[in-house]
């Protein structure tokens, strides 16, 4: 039997693929390649040293999703595939709305059809309102403010409604606070298309010298040092959340919210410093305005995840500034060309 993976070329998702090979798991994976690099399978493949097969397809595809499930003896799948880029999302609400949920509808419907019951999906904290008080719980209050969060919302609802009309089912909606970092061979990476709007990936663009300076968006928020606090995981961390999350998804039936974080806060200026410290590089800033929409604080409580899945984040600060930057650093234009 055989994990389907979709979106399994992205960040998130190169990095579960060598989580469950190293793990034994068979996979099959679906990607378009629309913000993605054939190139970051190679790597999969000769970090774990293990083949899979690969669909170039869209997942709104319903027929392409029918034909390998029933090719590949599905038994779960993983749905990474989505648009996730916030402001573009507000700029194009229907890319946004029309991919990132009718890959999720066509996906439900292939595996009712196939009879695969199991399916993980990667949702996000952006899904919890900014009324909720930190630590963030699965049963907090939730609410969204640009489209991509919507889609997340969206998705939650129509997978929840489906596995309660179908008991045999068993979905697990995985919420991930903010994934950093890279695999520890520096092979595989987050590989953003243009200018990031991510933290970490433009601190690392700017030690490398791609960018002259990161903008610190406001330093008069409510917090120690005045600039925004998330709760930053290491990807690998995240990855094996999937695999603890399959486990539970083989055993049980049903719906589940679970948050996906270390339940610890770093503020802007926190990263900074430890990225500069833990590779001995200067991260020139200057402060800039507020960027809107921004939360003060977010960080989750992971304790739900830790009662279910038996998952804990493991990996530090440290860890996941040294692996970002030897990606960044051996690959410095990402999968478009070695170091
Ligand atoms: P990513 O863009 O690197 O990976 C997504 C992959 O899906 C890409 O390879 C893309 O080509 C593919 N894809 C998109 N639409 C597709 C379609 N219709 N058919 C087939 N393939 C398609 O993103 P990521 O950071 O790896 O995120 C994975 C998932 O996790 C996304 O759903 C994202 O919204 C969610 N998420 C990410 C973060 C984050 O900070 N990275 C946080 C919370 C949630
Ligand atoms: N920041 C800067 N300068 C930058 C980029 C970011 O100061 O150039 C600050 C932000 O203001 C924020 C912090 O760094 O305080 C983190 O910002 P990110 O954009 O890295 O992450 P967000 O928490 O804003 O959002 C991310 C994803 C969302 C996802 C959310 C929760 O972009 O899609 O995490 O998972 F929903």
């Amino acid at each position: 039997m055989s994990i389907l993976v979709t979106g399994g070329a992205g960040y998130i998702g190169s990095h579960t693929l060598v989580s469950l090979l190293e793990k034994g798991e068979d996979v099959t994976v679906i990607d378009n390649f629309d913000n993605s690099s054939p190139v970051a399978l190679e790597r999969v493949r000769q970090i774990t040293g293990r083949s899979f097969k690969t669909y170039t397809g869209d997942c709104c595809d319903e027929a392409l999703l029918t034909q390998i499930m029933n090719e590949n003896d599905i038994e779960a799948v993983i749905h990474f595939a989505g648009h996730k880029a916030v402001g573009e999302s507000v700029e194009k609400p229907l890319k946004y709305y029309e991919n990132n949920l009718e890959s999720t509808i066509s996906l439900l419907n292939a595996m009712l059809k196939c009879g695969v019951k199991k399916l993980i999906f990667s949702s996000s904290a952006t899904v919890y309102s900014g009324e909720n008080t930190v630590p963030f719980t699965e049963s907090g209050r939730l609410g969204c403010i640009n489209p991509y969060g919507w889609t997340k919302f969206m998705n939650e609802q129509i997978i929840r409604d489906t596995a309660y009309a179908n008991k045999e089912l068993c979905c697990v909606l995985l919420r991930y606070f903010n994934p950093v970092g890279a695999h520890e061979s520096g092979l595989i990476g987050e590989d953003p298309n243009g200018i990031p709007n991510n933290l970490m990936p433009y601190i690392c663009q700017t030690a490398v010298g791609r960018r002259e300076h990161l903008t610190v968006f406001g330093d008069d928020y409510p917090t120690p040092d005045g600039t925004g606090v998330r709760d930053y995981l290491h990807v690998v961390d995240l990855a094996e959340g999937h695999v603890c999350a399959l486990a539970y998804a083989r055993t049980h039936d049903g719906c589940e919210a679970i948050n996906l974080g270390t339940g610890t806060g770093y503020s802007v200026l926190d990263m900074v410093k430890a990225f500069e410290k833990a590779n001995g590089v200067k991260v020139p800033y200057v402060i800039g305005p507020r960027r809107s929409g921004d939360l003060a604080i977010c960080y989750s409580d992971p304790t739900k995840a830790h009662r279910l899945l038996n998952w804990k984040a493991e990996r530090t600060l440290e860890d996941m500034c040294r692996d970002g930057w030897r990606w960044q650093s051996r690959n410095p234009q990402g999968y478009g060309t070695q170091a």
